[in-house]
């Protein structure tokens, strides 16, 4: 085993446990996670709130998640979670009446129901669904479907179901000959695969900690393009999303709550903290810090090409050897993959009698690697698939 790999399993206790192959469903937590919520606790516990310190965190854990995926920290909004940013920055749009929203049917349920409550209220006309076959949303279909009425287009990087890496340049090509924006919910890419969201042109972006980058639910960004944020004007707001918040006060080297603030005025901050309305879930975010260090440390994303991207393979290839038939397409994909079981519940709890996880889905297993996982991992999951269903 490369000697990388052993220090990062030395962090996650659960690989000494158990074969954990549900990344897509939850991340495990590692030592530097649960240290630093720990250490978070105490101090608060011992010495009263660091409020201070609370403030540099969100700071410091927005220009980490930036330097992730490309993006600038006044680009960057900390928030507890995707459906939660989501609200946010599509309260925030300035729609013409009468447009329409284009969504993979890929993408996980919760864009659809920021979607669908826009257009109860009028303000989309329409949500139209892009449809799958084979496990993939072609470009045609995109094609077919955006158009100049289009407002928005909401695609998931990595499909949660079938294991997709959607086209992300091409689809937001298509979208800008529209005039249309691509929002990509990148859950299931951020720490998994390298992302540039300037290279992909991709114009907005929502990511959650707790699954790949491996940290607290509680805690999440929205990325907004620069050149997007001056577009914006929230119709939601908070203490934290004004231009004289208490962190833009830090910023400036100011004393907290030496000013009153302006209660007559409504300045929303010119960056994406407009959209983060009110105080984080700190200890979350103490949690995310970390993670988000941890992730940079042992180069998460750029293990894809010489590490999970092989497991991955590997695990494709032995499944179909086996005979089983993959849902997600060989053509594009990360770290998710998917396979037809017509017991996928009582497989998963086979499995998870053998000290192995993964999530059943509607007639399928899905199985989610990351980069501490081992080639030995994948063997023994395939074995007690195959084991399971010789039984039968
Ligand atoms: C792609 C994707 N987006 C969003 C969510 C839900 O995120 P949240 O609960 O932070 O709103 C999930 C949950 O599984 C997901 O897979």
């Amino acid at each position: 085993m490369d000697s990388w790999i052993g220090d990062v399993r030395s962090r996650i206790s659960i690989t000494s446990k158990k074969i954990y192959l549900d990344n897509a469903g939850a991340g495990p937590l590692t030592k530097d996670v649960i240290d630093s919520i720990e250490s978070f606790l105490r101090i608060w516990n011992d010495e009263g709130e660091p409020w201070d310190e609370v403030l540099e965190h969100i700071v410091e854990s927005r220009r980490l998640f930036g330097s992730l995926i490309g993006g600038k920290l006044n680009e960057i909004a900390a928030v507890p979670g995707v459906s939660f940013g989501l609200n946010a920055l599509l309260s925030s749009l300035k729609l013409d009446k009468g447009t329409n929203a284009v969504a993979s049917s890929l993408n996980f349920p919760t864009g659809f129901y920021t979607l669908h409550a826009l257009r109860s209220r009028g303000v989309l006309s329409e949500v139209r669904i892009a449809e799958h076959s084979d496990g993939y949303v072609s470009l045609d279909t995109y094609e077919r479907l955006i158009d100049d009425k289009t407002s928005i287009v909401l695609v998931d990087y990595v499909s949660w179901i079938t294991g997709y890496r959607e086209r992300i340049r091409e689809i937001a090509s298509i979208a800008h000959e529209h005039g249309a924006i691509v929002i990509v919910d990148s859950f299931h890419a951020t720490g998994v695969v390298p992302i540039d969201v300037k290279a992909d042109d991709i114009d907005a972006l929502v990511c959650g900690m707790y699954k790949w980058l491996m940290g607290p639910h509680g805690a999440g960004f929205v990325y907004v393009r620069e050149e997007l944020i001056d577009d914006l004007e929230p119709m939601l707001s908070g203490w934290m999303a004004i231009e004289d918040s208490v962190i833009k006060r830090m910023l400036r080297g100011e004393r907290l709550f030496e000013r009153p603030f302006n209660i007559y005025e409504f300045k929303p901050a010119r960056d994406a903290t407009m959209l983060e309305w009110g105080t984080w879930p700190a200890i979350a975010f103490e949690g995310a810090l970390a993670a988000l260090k941890f992730a940079i440390r042992f180069d998460m994303p750029n293990r894809y090409g010489s590490h999970t991207s092989k497991i991955v393979r590997r695990l494709m290839d032995l499944l179909e050897s086996k005979g089983y038939k993959l849902v997600t397409p060989r053509s594009s994909y990360a770290a998710i993959v998917s396979f037809r079981h017509e017991r996928p519940y009582e497989l998963a709890f086979h499995l998870k009698s053998r000290g192995i996880i993964v999530s059943p889905r509607p007639g399928i297993i899905r199985v989610s690697p990351h980069f501490y996982n081992t080639f030995e991992e994948i063997e023994k999951f395939v074995d007690s698939v195959v084991e399971f269903d010789n039984k039968r």
